[in-house]
Parts: C-alpha cells; structure tokens; sequence
C-alpha cells in the first residue's frame, strides 16, 4: 500500500446544475448544509449513480462510477459518443488498480512511479468486472490517476474509480474551463465542479502495455520524449506493429467554425471573409484578420498546449467564416497540439 500524496488546499467554486432550471453562471448556489461540504455532495452524487463534471490538470472530465453501467450508459448518451470509442478510468490511489486490471507489467510500475498522479493513461488488461460499457468489449482497460487536487479529492472521496471522457459533446472542442462545459450541454449533469483552467490543456498521453511491445495510442500531455527518457523507443501509430486505436478518428476535437491547418509562418495571402487566424508566437503581419489568437509569444510549446483549447473556443465563439491555424513544431506538448490541430481541421 502506498501513502496517498498530500492533497493542496483548494477552493474549488461549486456550479449547480438543475435540468428544471436555464443555465447560466449565476446558478452558483451557496451551500444549504454548511456541514456538507461542495466535494462531498459531489461525491455522493457520483456514488448514486449522477454525472459529474470536475475539472483535471488535463481537461475538463464528465464523470460516472466505472462500476455502474447504469451511469456509464448515461455518460454515452449525454455525449453523443458512440460505444465503440472506450473510456479512461481514474483512480484516487494506485491499490484501486487491484479492483481493475491484471498483470501489470513492471515497466507500467516504473511509469506510474515516475508520471502518476499526472497525464498519463496507461492501457493494461482488464478484470472481468470492468463493465463493457467503460471499455467497448475490449480485454484492456485505460487507467490514469489524475493529479488535479479537486479531482484526486472527489475520486477519493467518492471511493470509486471514475470513468471520465472529456466533458464535450462527441468529436467537439475539448473544455479546458468549467464555462466550457456550462456552455456545451443543457442536461444529464448534476453538477459542475469549476476547478479554473486546466494547467496541461491538452488530453492525457495514452500508452497501450497490452502487446508484447509499449506502443503510443495517443501522443498527450506526457511528451513522447519523456516518456522514451523512461522506457526507450516507444512505437507509435502509424509503423506496422502499432494496431488502430480506438476511438480515434481522423476527425475530432472539432470547431464549428471551418477550420484549416497552415505551415508555420505561412497565414494565406489574403484571406477572403472574416476569418480568424491562431498563431503560435507571432501574429501575422497581414492585418486582414478578424480575430487573432496567439499561443505563447514565447514560443513555448507547454505554454502554447495549456491555452490551445481555449484559443480555439474564443475563436469558435467570434461569428467567423473560416479560422486558419498554424503548425506548431512536433517536439514536446506539439506532438499533442499538432494532433489536436490536425483532428480540428475540416479537411
Ligand atoms: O486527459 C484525459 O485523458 C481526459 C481527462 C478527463 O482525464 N480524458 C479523455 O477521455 O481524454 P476521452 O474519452 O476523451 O479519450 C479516451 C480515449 C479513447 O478515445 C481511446 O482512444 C483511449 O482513450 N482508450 C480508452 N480505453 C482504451 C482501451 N481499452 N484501449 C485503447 N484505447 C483506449
Ligand atoms: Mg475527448
């Protein structure tokens, strides 16, 4: 049995969500029962079988009790998701992983060592008790412990591992602060737990550890070289031995607004209509754009990761006909951005 990592003092605000009411951020209730405090009740309602949204240091999660299918099938519905596409279990302690998978091999041990809590899911063998539905039918299960302080407090509290997508309707934009939640769905959650914006930004890493060989099913908020730094060469998408991943499809993380790709330093000539541009560290000098995001001037590509999602809701939200995003270089957090980038592009 490990010690559980000290928990930081945290002031989460806490949203209350009611189908029978509108929404809008002034729903903030204060508390009836100043016994009970906001996690708690938030626990609770995941134990009886309620969606909770709470924040990561990822993204925002829209979680369920893993153990009730009951739940998990509510997850899927409010989400639009297809089943095909499985969910990431998160654990508040790595003993939970005992009630979830087996034969952990000791690289995995060595990876949580060095990434847990933090982004890192890690996809093992699952237990026969692992309902279907979190996993699609598959014999594998995705673990992660998160180290957001608000979500490992309302795991623990809760008692139950969590299964959690990304709290956004199917193949829409990743929500990396409680309004973007607020803003995507208008039922099916019973609470909304603001934990302020997400630090990393982008998804967590997904290393599958099922095969004989490790091998990247989704490149996240682990960098690859970090993670090589670890274990040495990691296989990834793309090379004969790596099998299609689940639920990732060509296209995802997707604005309303059309959306292209451009090279680095490449913003078209003369863009036609309002469009908007999202730079990574400079702006163009082309004035012709209606709204311009800029990632990190910096050019930092962690900075660059955490403001990504944000960048590209404000975008989504400014009334353009087009938004033009550049390339950012692969390294570090922009293999993450880059596949995000690519996902979001309508072709
Ligand atoms: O950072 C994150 O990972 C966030 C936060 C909330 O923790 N969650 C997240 O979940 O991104 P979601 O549902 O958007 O992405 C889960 C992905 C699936 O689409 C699939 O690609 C992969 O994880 N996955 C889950 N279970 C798997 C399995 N058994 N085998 C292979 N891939 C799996
Ligand atoms: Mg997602």
């Amino acid at each position: 049995m490990r010690k559980p990592a000290p928990i930081p003092r945290f002031e989460p605000v806490f949203l209350f969500y009611s189908p029978d009411a509108p929404l809008n951020l002034t729903m903030l209730i204060p508390l009836l029962d100043p016994n009970i405090q906001p996690l708690e009740r938030a626990a609770a309602a995941l134990r009886a079988g309620k969606l909770v949204a709470f924040p990561t240091e990822t993204v925002y999660g829209l979680g369920a009790d893993a153990f009730n299918p009951l739940a998990l099938a509510q997850v899927f519905a409010v989400k639009q998701r297809p089943h095909f596409d499985p969910l990431i279990v998160h654990v508040g302690e790595r003993d939970w992983l005992v009630k979830l998978c087996r034969d952990i091999p000791p690289i995995a041990e060595r990876l949580m060592d060095r990434f847990w809590p933090g982004p890192l899911t890690l996809v093992l063998p699952k237990l026969p008790a692992v309902p279907d539905l979190a996993t699609s039918g598959l014999a594998s299960v995705a673990v992660r412990m998160p180290s957001h302080p608000v979500a490992l407090e309302l795991i623990r509290l809760a008692g139950c591992p969590v299964a959690a997508p990304s709290a956004n309707p199917f193949g829409r934009l990743s929500p990396t602060r409680a309004e973007h939640v607020q803003a995507a769905f208008s039922e099916g959650i019973e609470y909304i737990v603001d934990g302020g914006p997400c630090e990393v930004g982008v998804e967590s890493t997904v290393l599958s550890l099922t095969g004989e060989i490790p091998f990247l099913l989704r490149a996240g908020g682990v960098s690859l070289e970090a993670l090589e730094a670890v274990m040495g060469p990691v296989q990834k998408a793309g090379s004969a031995l790596v099998p299609e991943a689940p639920g990732q499809l060509a296209h995802h993380y997707m604005p309303r607004t059309p959306m292209e790709l451009v090279p680095m330093g490449n913003p078209p000539p003369i863009p036609v209509g309002r469009c908007g541009y999202l730079a990574f560290r400079t702006k163009p000098s082309d004035a012709g754009f209606a709204q311009v995001e800029v990632l990190s001037p910096s050019g930092n590509l962690t900075e660059a990761a955490a403001e990504l999602f944000s960048a590209l809701h404000r975008l989504d939200r400014a009334g353009l006909e087009r938004v033009y995003a550049e390339a950012v270089p692969p390294q570090g957090l922009g293999l993450a951005i880059m596949d995000r980038l690519q996902k979001a592009s309508h072709g």
